[in-house]
């Protein structure tokens, strides 16, 4: 059975990867967009175009142009100056549904009793949204962040982009009570592509396929360049994945919160991983592991299509 989700994004490279995984293995239901990797409107626009690439009706509403507090701060130097470096899309001819993201958010929740909600951006349209009504937590299914890490940050030592580029509404969504998985780096970095990916998907006939070559060549070059290795971790779709295929990856449940104050550790997602009875009780289902050579597969045969 499909799962209804809808994807809040900031595309984003890995975002446009995780919007085709979703738009063909669940009932996408509509995509919202939020300032992270660029700017809103060029996010916006990616998203469309992602939307017009796969012929999908599907409905885009943008979101927050910035944080809940502080100034914007993008990803240019990973996803390039547009957020989809190296992707040759036409510009899209479909305008944004709404410009109210939140708003579709609530609406869409209390239409569809049974819908996931999967965030792979900074977390400000869903914060924004549980503020006006917190009963929005309980009304979804739950809530699939890529988001935070037990381990490694990104930005910094301690704190990975997503929550980093928004810590007060990640604070407000990890205390929201709602049903929560979080997908951080220690799990999303076990999932790289790398060149062989993108050999195999040149000998495929879909326009998504060399499409999806074209942003995997891209961010191997970058990849090797910020860090030595010509792979590419595939963070936005395993939140797709613990939704749609969640036997391919392995939960515990944590206590998380996010740290706001810390000169060093602001954005941080601080687990509880104390092994006592003392653990403070848990509010997330952190993903620590996925079965990285099931999952690419599926990917690629998804991609295939
Ligand atoms: O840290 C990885 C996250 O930041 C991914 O969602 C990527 O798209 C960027 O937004
Ligand atoms: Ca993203």
């Amino acid at each position: 059975m499909r799962q209804k989700i809808i994807i809040d994004c900031d595309p984003g490279h890995d975002d446009a990867v995780a919007i085709i995984l979703a738009a063909r293995t669940s009932q996408l239901l509509g995509i919202t967009t939020v300032d992270g990797n660029a700017s809103l409107a060029h996010v916006t626009r990616n998203a469309l175009a992602i939307t017009e690439l796969l012929e999908a009706d599907i409905p885009v509403h943008s979101g927050a142009a910035k944080p809940l507090a502080g100034e914007s701060r993008h990803a240019q130097h990973v996803h390039g100056e547009t957020g989809l470096g190296g992707a040759r899309l036409p510009l899209p001819a479909r305008e944004p549904a709404s410009e109210d993201a939140v708003e579709y958010l609530l609406a869409a929740s209390h239409e569809h009793a049974d819908c996931h909600l999967v965030a792979i951006g900074p977390l400000t349209n869903v914060a924004l949204a549980l503020q006006r009504d917190p009963t929005f937590a309980h009304r979804l299914a739950g809530i699939s962040i890529m988001g935070g890490s037990t381990s490694v940050g990104n930005v910094t030592r301690a704190a990975e982009f997503n929550v980093w580029a928004d810590p007060e509404a990640a604070d407000v969504v990890f205390s929201s009570g709602a049903h929560l998985q979080m997908c951080g780096l220690n799990l999303t970095h076990q999932l790289r592509t790398d060149d062989s990916h993108v050999a195999e998907l040149r000998q495929m006939s879909s326009v998504a396929a060399s499409f999806v070559a074209d942003l995997f060549e891209f961010m191997h070059e970058r990849m090797a360049d910020l860090s030595g290795s010509r792979t590419f971790p595939l963070h936005d779709p395993c939140a797709v994945l613990a939704v749609t295929a969640p036997h391919l990856l392995e939960f515990e449940d944590r206590a998380v919160a996010v740290e706001l104050r810390g000169t060093l550790t602001r954005g941080m997602t601080v687990v509880d991983e104390r092994v006592t009875r003392r653990r403070d009780p848990a509010n997330v289902a952190v993903a620590y592991r996925i079965d990285a050579g099931a999952a690419l597969r599926h990917i690629m045969d998804v991609l295939a299509e």
